[in-house]
């Protein structure tokens, strides 16, 4: 790529909505649509490369969705296990890195095994870099960072004058990621529900109708072509 090219979105986060609409609309339980959402995963990744983009980092389970029935929540759990046993070799083969993100706290031990034992076989890994957000939120991610900084203070180890933002983002889950470029949300809803708040300060949004089951790497590519065209700012003023 010359330096002359449009710079595409070298990090994109997803927010994969829409699952339990999908479902319905053919008069299936919601947990087919959480079924066929997982399956959409291994194509979009797939098309990662190729459209330079480097970070995909996807929403797949949020802090506030142990609201829904228990049946919802433990069909979901069953289905992230059985995701990770299923595709750990593919993504391990293609080259994926893959990383979690969330409180791992709350979740049951055999699905935070099988979250460990990703992370570590996909470690060396280097083409595409897969963040799963699972159990995962803006505010509590914070509220944690904060947590582990202030333990740093008191135990002597950081002046508190020194504390700016680049230290609380050392203390995020995310610290290793570049902040996301662009965020997708699917389903139609303009909202952000509690998805890396601290990070997309400065994202680009896309809000697309699509319900994430519907979503293909066509319309993906469509987006990251048009994420070149937006002229990013960053509060200064472009000649
Ligand atoms: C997104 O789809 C997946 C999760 C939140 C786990 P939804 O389950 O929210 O689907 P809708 O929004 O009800 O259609
Ligand atoms: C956000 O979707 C969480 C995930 C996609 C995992 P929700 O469906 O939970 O968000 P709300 O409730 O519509 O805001
Ligand atoms: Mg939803």
């Amino acid at each position: 790529m010359d330096s002359a090219a449009p710079k595409g979105p070298g990090h994109v986060a997803v927010i994969m909505d829409g699952n339990g609409r999908w479902a319905q609309k053919r008069g299936r339980p919601r947990l087919f649509g959480h079924q066929a959402g997982a399956r959409r995963v291994r194509e979009i990744v797939a098309a990662c490369p190729d459209l330079g983009v480097k970070y995909l980092t996807i929403f797949a389970f949020s802090t506030e969705n142990w609201k829904r029935t228990q049946a919802e929540v433990s069909g979901l759990m069953s289905l992230f296990r059985r995701y990770i046993e299923r595709e750990a070799r593919t993504l391990f083969e293609r080259g994926v890195r893959v990383r979690f993100i969330g409180d791992r706290m709350k979740l049951d031990e055999k699905l935070v095994r099988l979250m460990d034992e990703l992370e570590l076989l996909t470690a060396d890994n280097d083409l595409i870099h897969l963040t799963v957000a699972l159990n995962y939120g803006g505010r509590d991610e914070v509220a944690r960072a904060t947590k582990r900084l202030a333990r740093e203070v008191a135990a002597g180890r950081i002046d508190p004058e020194d504390v700016d933002a680049e230290t609380l983002a050392r203390f995020l889950d995310t610290y290793v990621l570049p902040d996301p470029d662009l965020v997708i949300r699917t389903s139609g809803e303009a909202r952000i529900s509690n998805f890396l708040l601290w990070q997309s300060a400065y994202s680009e949004y896309e809000f697309i109708e699509t319900l994430w089951p519907d979503f293909t790497a066509a319309e993906f590519a469509k987006l990251v072509a048009a994420f070149q065209q937006r002229e990013r700012r960053f509060g200064a003023v472009v000649s």
